[in-house]
């Protein structure tokens, strides 16, 4: 990825902007969209030349700033948001991450933008103790006063490839003797397919819709299914959550990453990654572990070297490297 960008025809009129389409969920939005026929252009805190779908869309810098962010978006009919911050560091703060969603959203509105896609999270109202939700649920209230057309899209545990968490857990399964399920384990989880809620962000016109798949299982389970998937050797067994954050703390300091947060556990113990709502997303995760466990977690993928990097979040910085 490189933080230049070639000049952008600001009269060019594109259907749609997506934020972070060389990542995760914009990927695959922008794959959707590219798929119905529909050009796109991306909002990136670096452009990807090498990346294969780099020369099917426009790029534009992913930066805060109200003129940058209003040439980026003229033109533009749908925006779709999936910017977001996994956890506060180097920084970065999920005060800043919603006065920034903000600052993307006016600088819409002001340009014309038609409508906003905006991502959220599952339970996005009923975790307000947590900054990660609370953020969520502040920007899903602004929208809704806002007068802007909009959906707000809300995934559970997304998985597929490039995901962090899932790549990750299955990481240390295949190479660790114990695992320890934080707290019982028996908390939910109903993991959705990236494809599924990308295919969930571009039907959907308007309103609150969970992106959510058809299997509703407990944390422990899903480690379980890892395990075997991956053909881990790992002794799984219940203790106390804060053993499990002192031991990840440990292991992420020695690797140079964040591997959870004590929020995540959180939040993962009240089973609000899942919906009360039908399934949305049809995409089995046992089918996917099954096609995708030779290869899963064969190497870690580092949310700070992602998403953390000075050179990655100055976008007139030098190119970001990834080295999984
Ligand atoms: N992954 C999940 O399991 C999950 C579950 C529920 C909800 N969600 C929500 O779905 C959306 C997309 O998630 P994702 O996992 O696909 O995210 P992602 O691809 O890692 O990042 C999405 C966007 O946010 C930007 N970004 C990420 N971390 C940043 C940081 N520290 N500083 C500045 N910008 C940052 C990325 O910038 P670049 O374009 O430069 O890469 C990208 O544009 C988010 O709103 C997330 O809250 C995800």
């Amino acid at each position: 990825m490189h933080a230049t960008y070639p000049p952008l025809d600001s009269s060019r009129i594109v259907s749609a902007a997506v934020t972070g389409a060389f990542s995760f969920t914009g990927r695959a939005i922008a794959e959707e969209l590219l798929r119905r026929g529909e050009s796109v252009r991306t909002l990136s805190r670096a452009d990807a030349p090498d990346d294969p779908l780099r020369r099917l869309i426009d790029v534009a810098p992913l930066t805060f700033e109200p003129a940058t962010l209003r040439s980026s978006l003229a033109g533009v009919e749908t925006l779709y948001n999936t910017y977001w911050v996994r956890f506060e560091r180097c920084g970065v703060s999920f005060a800043g991450a919603v006065a920034n969603t903000l600052e993307l959203f006016e600088a819409a509105r002001g340009v014309g933008v038609r409508r906003i896609v905006h991502i959220s999270v599952s339970n996005a109202d009923r975790a307000d103790d947590l900054p990660y939700f609370a953020g969520k649920h502040q920007i899903e209230k602004w929208l809704a006063a806002s007068g802007i057309e909009h959906a707000i899209i809300r995934p559970t545990l997304v998985f597929g490839s490039q995901d962090i968490l899932i790549n990750n857990l299955a990481w240390m399964l295949r190479r660790t003797p114990l695992f320890l399920l934080p707290g019982t384990g028996d908390y939910l989880v109903q993991p959705v397919s990236v494809g599924d809620v990308a295919r969930i962000a571009v039907q959907t016109r308007a309103g609150v819709v969970d992106a959510a798949g058809p299997d509703l299982m407990s944390f422990a389970a899903l480690v379980s299914m890892i395990c075997a998937a991956v053909r881990g050797r790992a002794r799984i067994v219940s203790g106390p959550r804060s053993v499990g954050l002192a031991i990840n703390s440990i292991v992420g300091r020695l690797i140079g990453d964040v591997i959870v947060t004590a929020d995540e556990l959180e939040g993962l113990s009240r089973s609000l990654l899942v919906t009360e709502s039908e399934a949305t997303g049809t995409e089995r995760f046992v089918d996917w572990l099954r096609e995708q466990g030779p290869r899963l977690g064969r190497s870690y993928t580092s949310e700070l070297r992602r998403n953390y990097r000075a050179d990655v979040r100055d976008p007139s910085a030098k190119p970001k490297v990834f080295s999984a």
